[in-house]
């Protein structure tokens, strides 16, 4: 695992679109797992900026709610299409949404596991990190070897996504997310986290114990992993680097809790 730390939302997003860029350049068909949540933001504006060839890229996305009308502007359905597909310029037909206004969802959750298998796999999946150390939607508890499925949303994730809604009730109960078996065997992972806020969780999940209690803790099970936190995110995760200036912070092996299983 190495970690990068950069000065603010807008570095990271440089340095993650860096990344993505780079995998898109050595393979036009490349498979990307893309997310939502503010973090990743930045890092579709910088790579907009690369004009790349994508025709041929596919892109999955790690979750959606389930319920929401469809078109709903903030189901992830509509986040990608206006964030990813648009702003990079991607075929629409390549570019995937778990289907969380299906009559079945969980069929869908089972639809969606498969869709990933047929297209040969996520050859880099760009992650956020939620505040309870949930990854994609998945929420302490879940199993670290859990597939694509449905999962009720914790009580603090409705809480920190009602910014995006009218009003806390609006946001849905249940969503279809990837699960972390599913994103553990993306080829390459990307995990891009800003502020302060998420100092510790970012910390608990990259040095401790690796569990359930801390869903993203399952990424030090990971061979291939690249965390960028701003200043505010790495303020617990030691030295400082700057991609091009120094060597990344190896995080894992010999630091605190379990470390990971390369
Ligand atoms: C949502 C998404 C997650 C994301 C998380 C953190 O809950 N389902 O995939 O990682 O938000 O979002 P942010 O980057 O806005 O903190």
């Amino acid at each position: 695992m190495e970690f990068f730390t950069v000065q603010d939302a807008a570095a990271a997003g440089a340095v993650g679109a860096g990344f993505l860029a780079a995998v898109i350049r050595s393979n036009p068909d490349a498979v990307l797992g893309v997310a939502t949540g503010g973090s990743p933001l930045p890092v579709y504006r910088s790579l907009a900026g690369y004009g790349l060839e994508m025709s041929r890229i596919r892109c999955f996305a790690l979750d959606e709610y389930v319920g929401l009308p469809a078109g709903h502007p903030e189901s992830y359905a509509e986040v990608v299409r206006r964030e990813v597909t648009g702003r990079l310029g991607l075929n629409p037909a390549n570019v995937f949404v778990p289907d969380g206004s299906a009559a079945d969802p969980e069929r869908a959750a089972c639809d969606y596991e498969a869709a990933i298998a047929a297209c040969g796999g996520i050859d880099i999946q760009l992650l956020g990190i939620g505040h309870n150390g949930h990854l994609a939607f998945n929420e302490p508890g879940s199993a670290l070897d859990s597939r694509t499925r449905v999962e009720v949303l914790a009580e603090r994730t409705r809480q920190a996504n009602a910014r995006y809604f009218d009003s806390p009730r609006d946001v849905p109960e249940r969503c279809i997310t990837q699960g972390l078996g599913t994103i553990l065997e993306a080829r390459q992972l990307l995990l891009v986290v800003h502020g302060a806020d998420k100092a510790e969780i970012l910390h608990r999940a990259l040095t401790g114990p690796v569990s359930a209690d801390c869903p993203a803790s399952v990424l030090q099970r990971h061979p291939h992993v690249t965390v960028i936190g701003d200043e505010g995110a790495a303020a617990l995760m030691g030295r400082a680097t700057t991609p091009g200036t120094a060597a990344p912070v190896a995080v894992g092996a010999g630091a605190a809790g379990t470390g990971p299983g390369r």
